[in-house]
């Protein structure tokens, strides 16, 4: 397994409709193990085929610990609506709010061709809608009301220098 280099908004490759996955050969099974491997080295919640320069419509997704892999996923039932805080790995530094299905249905494939419902609500039903996003060339910069909304994450060095700062000073 091999970690990919995540491209960044701007790269077109994240603008195109990738296509459908039609072999389910070893050449997928090495390609999500690459996936899986550079989510997890991001770190990220879930990652899509566009994000590594792959226009194919697979994505991974890690929640508690466990993985789901959606292959040609469709929504196929969505309900309610919740305002979310969202960030993406193809937008570094940022985030921004915006309104979400509450919960979904995917119908897809999973890596051995099999079809598969996932039954979804929470961060894996956001991480679902913004993976098959990600399929269709959006962004979830596209479902912000105002791009003036986006807010800057703090560097994590920073951050940890923040806290640092904030531990008790020794006693001697
Ligand atoms: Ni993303």
């Amino acid at each position: 397994m091999a970690l990919r280099p995540i491209l960044v908004v701007g790269n077109p490759v994240l603008r195109q409709k990738a296509k459908r996955v039609s072999q389910f050969d070893r050449n997928l099974q090495r390609l999500i193990g690459d996936m899986i491997e550079t989510m997890r080295a991001a770190p990220g919640v879930g990652l899509a085929g566009p994000q590594i320069g792959v226009p194919l419509r697979l994505a991974v997704i890690e929640v508690d610990e466990t993985i789901t892999i959606i292959i040609n996923p469709e929504i196929v039932k969505r309900s309610g609506e919740v305002e979310l805080d969202e960030g993406c790995l193809s937008v570094p530094g940022f985030w921004g709010k915006l309104h979400r299905s509450e919960k979904v249905t995917v119908k897809a494939r999973n890596r051995d061709g099999r079809e598969v419902r996932v039954s979804a609500d929470g961060l894996l039903a956001q991480a679902l809608q913004h993976e098959i996003d990600h399929l269709d060339g959006m962004l979830y910069i596209d479902r912000m009301p105002s791009l003036d909304d986006l807010q800057r994450s703090e560097p994590v060095r920073k951050r940890e220098a923040d806290a640092r700062r904030q531990e008790p000073e020794p006693v001697e």
